[in-house]
């Protein structure tokens, strides 16, 4: 990879050739305004709020399309740049709902902060508005079309990332939509990597609606509990209660999950989720009872067959939903504990 030296506002810096003018500015810490472009996903160019000039170029050109080369002489802020953002924001907003004192987004939403620095309060130019009745009825994600601005964020990720290609583009020009095939409700895996990716509040999930945005809301971070993969995850929970999971971009997964680690929370707090050890008895009924109850029935049932039959009459299967740590626990109880090299593990199965 051949390396290409240009100017960002003045400034001299050597990057490699293939970025993008947006990758080489946010590397050296220039930050130019965008809404389209995702880091993670490849560039759309449909914002078109981070444009930038080049000298010698007679118009100003996106800066997340445009690959860098040599000798470039870049401008992220003029005062024509400033305003044409300004504009783009105001044609945004002007057929936005701009209800963010009820939006889950408020807070997290990158076209909030935007009209925020640019001081854009929404429905600058009146005219014809998108308006759908129709709401999808599909278990996890609450899709508001209104609030769609159309930067494709969530068909990129779901081609690019997810490979599951369950949303694209509809229709053309005023009519252009979001939609899943014959519009039906979306039916997917339900990764909720469009609501991960979504720069405002059109994508978001049904399970943590009205539960708490951010006063009150704990975060931390901790590793899914759904399988050996382990994905980083952050549990936002109010009231001692889970209210939503989401991921950072940073950790090792990227900020992806699949659909158990994003909204596979609830039974944490259900009001059937077992507390207490439960021991059938020969009638069939379960008994509850302690842990240490429970341990000791069991543990004097492995002793008893393995006294009477041998180590070899006891296996033990354990499972991908458990963690590395936890299989690694249970192959070693098999065989240093029982004596068994009978143990396995349900993907084989
Ligand atoms: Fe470049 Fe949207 S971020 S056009």
């Amino acid at each position: 990879m051949a390396m290409v030296s240009l100017t960002i506002n003045g400034k001299k810096i050597t990057v490699p050739d293939d970025l993008t003018i947006l990758e080489a500015a946010n590397r050296h810490g220039i930050a130019i305004p965008n809404l389209c472009k995702h880091p993670q996903l490849t560039p759309f160019g449909g914002c078109r709020l981070c444009v930038v000039e080049i000298k010698g170029v007679p118009r100003p050109v996106a800066s997340c399309t445009t690959p860098v080369n040599e000798g470039m002489e870049i401008t992220t802020v003029t005062e024509q740049l400033e305003q044409h953002r300004k504009f783009v924001l105001e044609l945004i907003l002007s057929d936005h709902p701009n209800d963010c004192m009820t939006c889950e987004s408020t807070g997290s939403c990158q076209l909030q902060e935007l009209a925020y620095t640019y001081g854009v309060k929404g429905q600058e130019y009146a005219g014809e508005r998108r308006t759908y009745a129709k709401k999808d009825g599909n278990p996890f994600i609450e899709r508001d079309l209104e609030k769609c601005i159309l930067c494709g964020r969530c068909v990129k990720v779901c081609q690019e990332i997810q490979g599951v290609e369950a949303i694209d583009f509809g229709y053309r020009g005023f009519k252009s939509k979001i939609t899943t095939a014959y519009e039906d409700d979306l039916n997917c895996e339900f990764c909720g990597q469009c609501v991960h990716v979504c720069p405002t509040g059109a994508l978001t999930g049904k399970l943590w609606k009205r539960k708490g945005r951010y006063e009150g809301v704990k975060e931390t971070d901790t590793v899914c509990p759904y399988c050996g993969t382990g994905c980083n995850i952050t549990v936002h929970s109010k009231n001692n209660e889970i209210i939503r999971i989401t991921s950072r971009p940073w950790t090792w997964n990227e900020g992806f999950l699949c659909v158990k680690g994003r909204f596979g929370y609830p039974f944490v707090s259900s009001p059937d989720r077992l507390t207490k050890p439960l021991i059938k008895r020969k009638s069939g009924e379960f008994e509850e009872t302690t842990w240490t109850a429970a341990l000791e029935y069991t543990a004097s049932w492995f002793r008893k067959i393995r006294e009477e039959h041998g180590p070899d009459a006891l296996g033990g299967l354990s499972s991908a939903r458990c963690t590395n740590e936890e299989n690694y626990l249970f192959q070693k109880f098999m065989r240093a504990g029982i004596g068994t090299n009978n143990v396995d593990h349900c993907a084989r199965l």
